[in-house]
């Protein structure tokens, strides 16, 4: 069975977050104490995936909550400064800040934390639907890509892109993945790897430049991403990567699903510009997973996501429906 990427303790009440950056050759877990301790374990990607960090700032919320109604504001400020791209993140605390302005400073931590588990659990569920809904969209044999993690690492369990390939298995489709390796963290190498193979899929590491060829070559029934922020249009901003994928996809006549729930969306983003794309240390490029591969000294760009136009894309697999062209109306009604 897969750890579990974000879990409360209840018997040392703190959170337990599985310390990402060391998979696949270490399964070892974070003691979030503090809001502190779980700002930066979002901001050290030691937890991550929009639904993932959504999760873990409501129980960072919970936990800023043991000192008061005071140090609730001061956890929501400073866990909306972590990463600014996963609407997620500012779905969760919007939710834990309603349920702090309604609650007596007695019971506030006992209420904020059981919000914290039921985001989660109902993270899992709504995973666990997208993904009834997602494998209608696939065939009973097939090829299927994916790009970085959207998996149940990246969620509170199950997945979004990655539970649809775990739902067509359950419904007795045989799927074949290959996983981007996606650079420069290589979510898609350490970690979508990890997971599948864990749980007995067939997969395969490609290098991010190998995707065209791998169309080229092979009939790819589809390409699943999940989504770190929707806007009204349609437009996806996922990791950085996934628009170059979704030319490809368009080129080659492979279908491009995004696949997220619908707390990804962002009813305030009219189109992909309005948002905000997270800029991180260049030390990411200049040293993968660890090794120098250039002198600190080179110049790097380092954005952690990209927007993907709505235009590319087939559908959009969320709890509610899956969504197809054109998404306006549609986005707006849900
Ligand atoms: O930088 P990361 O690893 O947090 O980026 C994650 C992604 O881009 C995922 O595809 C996205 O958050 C969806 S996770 C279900």
């Amino acid at each position: 069975m897969l750890p579990c990427p974000v879990c409360w303790n209840n018997q040392e009440k703190n959170l337990c977050v599985l310390d990402q950056r060391l998979l696949p050759w270490e399964v070892s877990f974070i003691f979030c104490n503090t809001c502190e301790d779980v700002a930066q374990a979002i901001e050290s990607l030691a937890v991550r995936g929009a639904p993932a960090i959504g999760v873990a700032a409501a129980y960072g919320v919970a936990l800023g909550a043991r000192k008061g109604k005071l140090e609730v504001e001061r956890a929501i400020e400073r866990l909306s400064r972590t990463r600014p791209t996963a609407v997620n993140l500012f779905w969760a605390l919007d939710r834990m800040s309603q349920i702090a302005a309604g609650t007596e400073e007695e019971k506030l931590f006992s209420c904020l934390l059981n919000e914290a588990h039921a985001i989660r659990e109902e993270d899992i569920a709504i995973n666990r639907q997208i993904g009834t809904l997602g494998q209608s969209l696939l065939p009973r044999d097939g090829i299927v890509l994916t790009h970085c993690n959207a998996g149940s690492l990246a969620t509170a369990g199950y997945g979004t892109a990655l539970g649809v390939i775990r739902a067509a298995r359950e419904h007795g489709k045989n799927i074949k993945v290959y996983a981007d390796e996606t650079r420069p963290v290589f979510q898609g190498a350490r970690l979508t790897a990890w997971e599948l193979l864990e749980e007995g899929f067939d997969v395969t590491v490609i290098c991010d430049n190998m995707a065209g060829a791998l169309m080229q070559k092979q009939a790819v029934a589809a390409v699943l991403v999940g989504a770190d922020r929707i806007a009204l249009n349609g437009d996806t901003a996922n990791k950085i990567g996934t628009y170059s994928l979704a030319i490809l996809a368009r080129y080659h006549s492979v279908p491009f699903y995004v696949v997220a729930p619908t707390s990804t969306i962002d009813k305030e983003a009219c189109e992909g510009s309005c948002i905000e794309i997270e800029e991180r240390d260049g030390s990411e490029v200049r040293e993968p997973a660890g090794h120098p591969l250039i002198p600190e000294s080179f110049p790097v760009w380092n954005p952690a996501f990209d927007v993907t136009p709505h235009t590319l894309i087939q559908a959009i697999v969320t709890e509610k429906g899956v969504l197809t062209p054109p998404f306006l109306e549609k986005i707006i009604d849900i």
